[in-house]
């Protein structure tokens, strides 16, 4: 493919690897446009889109997000890609980074404003923290989170697939006291609260299950322990690391052969972009991603010749998990 043709295809596949435009009143005009046609269209529970790191800036300049405005954009190509999928999927998950730098509450109103289309057509979302979140921001925008969270004080979600169940965790690890726009902890945290909850929810349960955090699971030790004494998880996604990625990951077990898929999601924003789709059956789950674009770290209208390679390289990705 040469620079003409690829430049070309990315059009096709939405522009996201050259400069999106910022959001635009013709975006929201097809969004709703897909909406309702989505109206009435088949609901397929075992199909679940998997977003992360969309990192949504609330502070708005002439009606533009102030930092990376093109952000909205690139997420609005997204939830139009899932409003065009037949049939829907059930399930829309966001793996955290939800806001764009100090989880301000406009960050979340806004996010809240561009992701509302997916439940207007009857998808369930599922949000996560990642450590660009502030938990009291977020749980004043989505307090349905602090009733339905298994974990006090904690965002954590169950998704009950009919051959699964998805764990949310919340791997956040927020520092006390801080001041408005100051940086908490990069890497994530499980406190011993979570870890336990999720070590009886393990035990008690007869299906196997998915784990999702916004943090790689090799930053939580007791993470770790849980994983390692629980055979029904069959995998653990992840996103923070903006790349796609499938790595085994070799746990400390009774079992010394065992081995649990990690799966790390591209984000909407620098990295991989796109976003990854997963279909289960009784017998496992498939996670596919198709990259829809590259940038590091802002796009680019004259991308360099590596970002091209990524995107060609990371067109059909998929790994199973089995069950
Ligand atoms: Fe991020």
């Amino acid at each position: 493919m040469d620079r003409k043709e690829f430049l070309a295809s990315m059009l096709v596949l939405g522009g996201a690897a050259i400069v999106p435009s910022v959001a635009k009143a013709d975006a929201l005009e097809r969004i709703e446009k897909l909406v309702a046609k989505a109206s009435g269209k088949k609901i397929d529970s075992r199909l679940t889109v998997l977003l992360s790191d969309i990192h949504i800036c609330g502070e708005l300049k002439d009606g533009k997000s102030l930092h990376y405005p093109y952000n909205p954009t690139s997420l609005q190509l997204r939830i139009e890609e899932i409003l065009s999928m037949r049939p829907l999927p059930a399930n829309v998950l966001v793996f955290g980074d939800v806001a764009w730098d100090y989880g301000l509450e406009e960050d979340y109103r806004y996010a809240a404003e561009l992701l509302r289309p997916l439940e207007d057509a009857g998808i369930k979302l599922t949000l996560g923290l990642g450590n660009h979140d502030r938990r009291a921001a977020f749980f004043k925008v989505f307090p349905q989170y602090v009733q339905t969270s298994p974990v006090k004080g904690r965002a954590v979600s169950v998704v009950a697939l009919p051959d699964v169940d998805v764990v949310m965790l919340d791997s956040l690890a927020e520092k006390p006291n801080l001041k408005p726009r100051q940086a908490t902890t990069v890497s994530g945290e499980m406190l011993e609260s979570q870890a336990e909850w999720l070590k009886d929810f393990l035990a008690k349960s007869e299906r196997p299950a998915i784990l999702c955090a916004h943090h790689p699971p090799k930053e939580m030790p007791l993470l770790e322990k849980v994983i390692s004494a629980s055979p029904n998880v069959v995998g653990f996604v992840y996103g923070h690391v903006h790349y796609w990625s499938k790595i085994p990951y070799i746990i400390r077990s009774r079992v010394p052969q065992r081995m649990v898929q990690t799966v790390s999601l591209p984000a909407t924003f620098y990295g991989d972009i796109g976003m990854a789709v997963m279909e289960t059956n009784s017998k496992g789950a498939c996670i596919k991603f198709s990259s829809k674009g590259y940038w590091w770290p802002q796009p680019s209208d004259n991308p360099p010749k590596e970002w091209q390679r990524r995107v060609e390289d990371t067109q059909r990705e998929e790994v199973n998990l089995l069950f």
